[in-house]
């Protein structure tokens, strides 16, 4: 297929805004499982998982947005209707959203696929939901389109190669780029952000499927370039996960706090002590604790006779009493009250209840979920 529309410098990102026929869209991967995720993926999608109390999968949202693309796609599979009632209509974002349906999790190229209705000849911008890069994505997205042909993809250098996609380099352009191979020729990992043009389409038609059982985005990357096509590469600058396990979650948590502006705007008593930056939400009340930021207290939320510490994120409607609580991630509408270690990095879920102070003899007395996990100190 002949590529009859491309972005330039002059009509793809204008003054931020991307407009005209050959305008960018965005297509955001909302789907798969996240069994590494669980227990907090059974109750609800990978990408809703929370950083800095907002899911991860509405910083690409914003990202996007932010680099001048307003119309996305966002494919769901069985956890359309969480994504679909978190997002909803994509004006709170300033976008348009449209939510299209991957029948089987069959890979990255099947869901792009899935897409080809609604990207019609657009250029776009695919970004896979459970990445999180600080500081955005606009810069790339402004190369892209200068580039008026071609498709450009993102590499992070990391330690595990074996764990990604991994492309080999020359001046820039992609030579070769292998899924996950045993025996990496690099560290620079192909991460979630692809910026393409409707040629891919035909290359994902004649892709067979990995040995996963999916249709894989390298292997359709190593089809354009077979066919000759242009296919660069920049190597991020700024921070970059693929939050797919808990200890991601967390250190991602960690580097957005790492970013906050001091603000309280709820009430936090005379008897409370705050070193900055805290962000307390407007409805959010504070007595006689410490907080020591960085972190975050949302709407709410009811924090007394606590400790809580730097890099913590509670969401809202949540009761903290009678704690230390550090570098950990709390859902809403949690409750942990008299609870005499401290809490360390920890991730609770929504509606978790943890109270001690209870006389129910000489044990614990737990109420636990399949994939949960407790880690207790000696003595
Ligand atoms: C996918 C891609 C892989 C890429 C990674 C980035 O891997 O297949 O090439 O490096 O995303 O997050 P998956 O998460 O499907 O294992």
């Amino acid at each position: 297929m002949t590529e009859t529309v491309t972005a330039t410098a002059e009509s793809g990102v204008r003054d931020g805004v991307a407009g005209g026929d050959d305008h960018l869209k965005g297509l955001i991967l909302s789907g798969g499982k996240g069994s590494r995720l669980r227990p907090f993926t059974y109750t609800n999608a990978k990408q809703l998982v929370p950083i800095a109390n907002k899911p991860v999968l509405f910083y690409a949202i914003e990202q996007l947005v932010e680099s001048g693309i307003t119309d996305i796609g966002v494919i769901v599979g069985d956890t359309a209707e969480q994504v679909e009632a978190a997002v909803g209509d994509g004006k709170r974002f300033g976008a348009d959203v449209t939510f299209i349906h991957q029948d089987a999790p069959l890979g990255i190229a099947h869901a792009v696929k899935t897409a080809q209705g609604y990207l019609g000849q657009s250029p776009f911008v695919l970004y896979l939901g459970d990445n999180f890069v600080l500081g955005g994505i606009k810069s790339y997205v402004e190369r892209f389109v200068g580039m008026g042909a071609g498709s450009q993809i993102l590499l992070h250098k990391v330690e595990d190669p074996q764990s990604f996609g991994i492309a080999e380099l020359v001046e820039g352009r992609v030579t070769k780029i292998v899924e996950k191979p045993s025996d990496p020729t690099s560290n620079l990992a192909v991460i979630g952000i692809y910026m393409l043009r409707p040629a891919v389409f035909d290359v994902i038609d004649r892709l067979k499927p990995s040995g996963r059982g999916e249709l894989e985005i390298t292997d359709a990357l190593q089809g354009l370039i077979d066919g000759g096509q242009r296919l660069d590469a920049e190597v991020l600058d700024r921070y970059w996960i693929d939050t797919g396990k808990m200890d991601d979650i967390l250190n991602a948590n960690t580097m957005v706090l790492g970013t906050i502006a001091h603000r309280i705007e709820g009430e936090v008593d005379e008897r409370s002590r705050v070193h900055e930056p805290v962000i307390v939400e407007e409805g959010a009340r504070v007595s006689n604790s410490v907080l020591r930021g960085p972190l975050i207290v949302a709407a709410g939320t009811e924090i007394v006779d606590s400790y809580v510490g730097a890099n913590t994120s509670i969401d809202s409607g949540c009761r903290i009493k009678g704690c230390r609580i550090e570098g950990s991630v709390v859902m809403e509408n949690t409750v942990i009250e008299d609870i005499h270690w401290p809490i360390v990095k920890s991730m609770v879920g929504r509606n978790v209840e943890l109270r001690g102070g209870h006389n129910v003899g000489a044990g614990y007395s737990l109420t636990l979920g399949d994939h949960s996990r407790i880690e207790m100190p000696d003595g």
